[in-house]
C-alpha cells in the first residue's frame, strides 16, 4: 500500500515514510545543477536531500556525492536509490552542515523548507519538508549564513526558493556572509495544495495579493 506522502504529490516510496515528492522546485534546481561543470573528483554537498534526485543527479555526473537530511525516511530512501542506481553517495542524518562539521565542498545544493507557516518548523510529520517559520526564513538564513564555511575556495552554492520568502534577502545575507550571489533561474509555478491551504493567511501577513494563485521560484547561485 503507498503510503501518501506529501499533499502536492501522489509518488511514492512504499516502506520508507514520509519523503518530499520532487515538485517544481526540484526541477528548477537540477535544471541549475546541469549546468554547473564537473571535473573528476567534484564533491557535492545535497542539503535536504529528501528521495534524493538531486543527490543522484550529481552522482551520474561523476561528482563524489554527500546528501544530508534530518528524516529518517529521506535518508532510508536516498540509500536505496543510490544502491538501486549502482552510484556511491555517502547519506547522513542530522540538521543542515552539523553531520558534515569541519569538510569542505567544491557545490552546495538545497532545496529546502521555505513555505511561510502560522506555526514554528516542525519537529517532525510531512511539513518538515516545507514549513519555515512565518516568513519561510527559518532554515533559508541558516543555510545563508553557514554555506560559506562548508564551501571550498571556488566553490558554488545553488539554492532554490519562492520569491515570496525574499530573494532579495537572500542574496543580501549571502553577500553578508562574503558570497558573491545572483539569482540564474526563475519559474512561475501553481499553489499546490499547501499555499493554496494557507492563502487566506498569507493575504494577511502581505505575503501575497489577494486572489494570487501562483508564486515565482528562484534560484540563487552564490560563490
Ligand atoms: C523541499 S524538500 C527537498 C527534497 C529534495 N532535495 C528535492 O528537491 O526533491 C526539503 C528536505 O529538507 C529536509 N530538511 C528539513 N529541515 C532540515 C534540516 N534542518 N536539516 C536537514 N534536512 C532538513 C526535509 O526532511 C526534506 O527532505
Amino acid at each position: 500500500m503507498p503510503v501518501p506522502f506529501c499533499p502536492e504529490a501522489t509518488a511514492v516510496i512504499p516502506a520508507s515514510g514520509p519523503v518530499y515528492a520532487p515538485q517544481h522546485d526540484t526541477g528548477l534546481l537540477a535544471d541549475a545543477l546541469r549546468r554547473e561543470p564537473f571535473r573528476p573528483g567534484t564533491t557535492v554537498l545535497d542539503v535536504g536531500c529528501g528521495g534524493g534526485t538531486l543527490a543522484l543527479r550529481a552522482a551520474r555526473a561523476g561528482a563524489r556525492v554527500t546528501a544530508v537530511d534530518r528524516t529518517a525516511a529521506a535518508v532510508r530512501a536516498t540509500r536505496a536509490g543510490a544502491a538501486r542506481a549502482g552510484l556511491p553517495v555517502e547519506v547522513l542524518r542530522g540538521d543542515l552542515f552539523t553531520p558534515v562539521a569541519g569538510r569542505r565542498f567544491d557545490l552546495i545544493l538545497s532545496n529546502p523548507p521555505y513555505v511561510p507557516a502560522p506555526a514554528p518548523v516542525p519537529p517532525r510529520g510531512p511539513a518538515v519538508a516545507w514549513d519555515a517559520g512565518p516568513d519561510g526564513r527559518d532554515i533559508l538564513d541558516r543555510l545563508c549564513d553557514g554555506a560559506p564555511g562548508m564551501l571550498r575556495p571556488g566553490g558554488v552554492l545553488l539554492l532554490v526558493h519562492s520569491a515570496l520568502c525574499g530573494a532579495d534577502r537572500t542574496l543580501a545575507r549571502l553577500a553578508r556572509a562574503g558570497l558573491r550571489a545572483e539569482i540564474t533561474d526563475r519559474r512561475t509555478v501553481p499553489f499546490g495544495p499547501v499555499m493554496a491551504g494557507r492563502r487566506r493567511w498569507l493575504e494577511r501577513r502581505g505575503l501575497v495579493a489577494a486572489g494570487q494563485d501562483a508564486e515565482e521560484l528562484v534560484v540563487v547561485r552564490a560563490r
